[in-house]
């Protein structure tokens, strides 16, 4: 089988739709520090683009969780793969994911860090699927509600490969 992939969100609109969320961010910490949190290995690309468009301080610190295998459906187990490495003790915490799908990894991600005493603790996501979910989570930013179609680009993988494309695209699977 080969892999086409399709464009659903060109390189500007993400660009465009994470400065108008960087915006709203920015208004929303005005006179607070953001410890943003990012969930790796996905959330990194849209981390990085947020943070550059941030105004206020940022401090950083990553997470790696799994519930996927190098395949398209969760595997419904949620696992620590690394741990932050500083207390949240205090600290207004900004959790930056790609994606929300099912919603089990963030529901327990939440929990994990809500038992560490932040200020405050809050939710980005570049992408969300609504009509994906199984377990309901406060999203409190999302750039883009997109259909139920595996996505990568941006952070996103299939298998590994394409999270370094600069759009977001459909894969699509060929009979050869
Ligand atoms: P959830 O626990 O089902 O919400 O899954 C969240 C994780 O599944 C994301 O952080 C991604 O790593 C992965 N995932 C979900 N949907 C997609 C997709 O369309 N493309 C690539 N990865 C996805
Ligand atoms: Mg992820």
């Amino acid at each position: 089988m080969r892999e086409n992939i399709k464009v659903l969100l060109s390189e500007e609109e993400v660009s465009a739709k994470i400065q108008e969320i960087a915006a709203q961010i920015n208004k929303d910490y005005e006179g607070k520090q953001i410890h943003m949190i990012c969930v790796l290995k996905g959330g990194v690309f849209f981390a990085c683009e947020l943070a550059k468009r941030l105004t206020v301080p940022v401090s950083f610190d990553f997470m790696s969780v799994s519930s996927y295998g190098d395949d398209t459906k969760s595997s419904g187990v949620v696992r620590i793969v690394k741990d932050l490495d500083q207390p949240l003790e205090g600290k207004d915490v900004l959790v930056v994911e790609d994606i929300i799908d099912s919603g089990r990894t963030l529901s327990y991600l939440l929990k994990v860090l809500t038992d560490r005493n932040p200020k405050s603790l809050h939710l980005c996501t570049l992408l969300d699927k609504p009509e994906r979910r199984v377990v309901d989570v406060d999203v409190d930013y999302s750039c883009f509600n997109i259909p139920d179609e595996f996505v990568v680009g941006f952070g996103l993988d299939y298998a590994q490969k394409y999270r370094n494309l600069p759009y977001i695209g459909v894969v699509e699977f060929l009979e050869d």
